[in-house]
């Protein structure tokens, strides 16, 4: 779904006879407006319209910057579907673990067997594994029939690199930079659901916690002006928009390196103030920046949905400052009782890694006693995954497998009867729900999300999607309620 009427204005008034201009975004309307008429010579090569399946691995900040390569995608002439065996596939690449990259290249194999039978296929692969040189100079070699490769910073140039790839397909098109400080938006974007949507509040990532590739791949930390946050929002909620997720790799330090500094927090009242917003959720907070502000915003805005993500990564004080988190168990605990204590039936979730370089048992039970004193809603666990470039990557006594792999079912099975007992803590109650999809399993029923991010199933039909109704939460089945629409 694209606002069309607002950018066709701005794409027609792009000037093909001149040259591109330099300014952004005013470019890429040229280039947009410029490769419609090349989509337009290929369709009629291939013999119909011509289709793109962009697929997402990967976090939120992936999730959003996909909508934003279908809206550019769409504007220039392909029809989105959720096939690889369109004319063009995407790959939007992630690789906070190893595993991400492992999957991608073993993806690329069916691509390459796709590309055999329809060689007219358009193969274009950007996201963070490609901020890597290492993998872009695995590509070129083994993955030849590759045509386009981009990086993080410059997603908004979709139409200006789909314009070369037209023009010359049977090369290789790489554009990586890298670095930047632009922000550029102001782009068509398809967003997958009409009732809800992410909002890029931030880029990138100035913590370098040890392990993690994060700052490597998406650059150093840029606020956006809250003006044009709330601006933005305001136009989704326009546009049918009740829920927006405010997304950032370390939200809680938003705004502060903007040159009039606005906190976190003051930009949720800001958000928050906006007419016709029913929910607003954000991710991720850092536990070294999760100020008081905060604490009180949460507690004190309706809006603000009742679920915090706020990662512990490991419970041991000793690790975490190998991990250069900048906060200690005892920290994080006093955190927690600060945030339970404003605001009691808040439902946390986090992350936490096994494994890291030199984790003992002794270590790992810190970790266990965090998460039993917590008590999570829920958990991402990973298992450590080393990362080249990163000064984990280097340290010594890396745990062997089976000492992970006993760590991570022993972390695993107590997570999950913390999150079991957790969840069903309302059940019996009535909670409002955002119906969210039809139920993939079975068609009589519609799936939600209470404000606290659990899922509800229901009885019910298409009508309700996008709706916000009371519903009784009936039973807890582990990690999700069945329930019963309140007339
Ligand atoms: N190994 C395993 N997990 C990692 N994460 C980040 N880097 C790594 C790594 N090298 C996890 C962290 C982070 C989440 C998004 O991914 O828990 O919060
Ligand atoms: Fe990675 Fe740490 Fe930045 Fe999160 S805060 S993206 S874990 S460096």
């Amino acid at each position: 779904m694209t606002d069309n009427t607002y950018y066709e204005k701005l794409i027609n008034a792009a000037d093909l006879t001149s040259a591109a201009p330099v300014s952004e975004p005013d470019r890429q309307y040229y280039f947009i407006k410029k490769a419609r008429a090349q989509v337009k010579e290929y369709a009629v090569r291939i013999g119909h319209q011509p289709s793109v399946c962009v697929t997402t691995f990967g976090c939120q900040m992936n999730a959003r910057d996909s909508e934003k390569l279908r809206g550019i995608l769409e504007e220039i002439g392909f029809t989105s579907v959720d096939t690889e065996d369109a004319d063009m596939v995407i790959y939007n690449t992630c690789t906070v673990r190893e595993n991400a990259n492992v999957k991608v290249y073993g993806r690329l194999g069916g691509l390459n067997s796709l590309k055999r039978q329809n060689p007219n296929k358009i193969i274009g692969l950007c996201g963070c594994m490609m901020q890597d040189p290492q993998v872009v100079d695995k590509i070129r070699k083994e993955f030849r029939f590759v045509n386009l490769i981009f990086g993080t910073h410059n997603i908004y140039m979709l139409a200006e690199l789909v314009s070369e790839v037209l023009a010359r397909p049977s090369e290789m098109i790489i554009d990586i930079q890298e670095k930047t400080d632009a922000i550029v938006e102001d782009l068509p974007v398809d967003r997958k659901y009409s009732f809800k949507s992410g909002v890029n509040i931030m880029y990138g990532c100035n913590n370098f916690c040890s392990y993690c590739i994060v700052p490597y791949v998406r650059g150093r930390e840029r606020s956006r002006d809250p003006e044009e946050i709330v601006c933005e929002i305001r136009k989704l909620v326009a546009d049918g928009v009740r829920e927006v997720m405010l997304l950032g790799q370390n939200v809680n330090s938003y705004g502060k390196t903007l040159p009039e500094p606005v906190s976190f927090a003051q930009l949720l009242h800001k958000v928050c103030a906006i007419e016709g917003l029913d929910r607003v959720r954000f991710m991720t907070s850092h536990p070294k920046d999760l100020s008081d502000e905060l604490i009180e915003a949460m507690a004190s805005e309706p809006k603000l949905c009742g679920h915090l993500h706020l990662p512990l990564q490991s419970g041991s004080s000793r690790l975490l400052k190998v991990m250069n988190r900048r906060y200690t168990k005892e920290s994080y605990l006093a955190l927690v009782d600060r945030i339970r204590a404003a605001v009691p039936d808040i439902s946390l979730t986090t992350d936490i890694i096994v494994g890291f370089p030199g984790e003992t048992e002794e270590d790992f039970q810190d970790t266990l006693d965090v998460v039993r004193k917590v008590r999570y809603d829920s958990a991402f666990t990973f298992i450590y995954s080393k990362r080249h470039g990163t000064p984990a990557a280097v340290m010594e006594d890396q745990v062997p497998d089976d000492v992970i792999q006993d760590r991570f079912d022993r972390l695993l099975k107590i997570v999950q009867e913390i999150g079991r007992e957790r969840t069903a803590r309302f059940e019996g109650q009535t909670k409002d729900v955002l119906i969210e999809h039809i139920n993939e399993k079975d068609p009589s029923l519609v799936t939600g999300r209470m404000d606290n991010n659990a899922v509800v199933h229901v009885k019910g039909d298409a009508s309700l999607i996008g709706q916000i109704v009371p519903v009784h939460l009936d039973s807890c089945r582990g990690f999700y309620y069945y329930g019963t629409i309140q007339k």
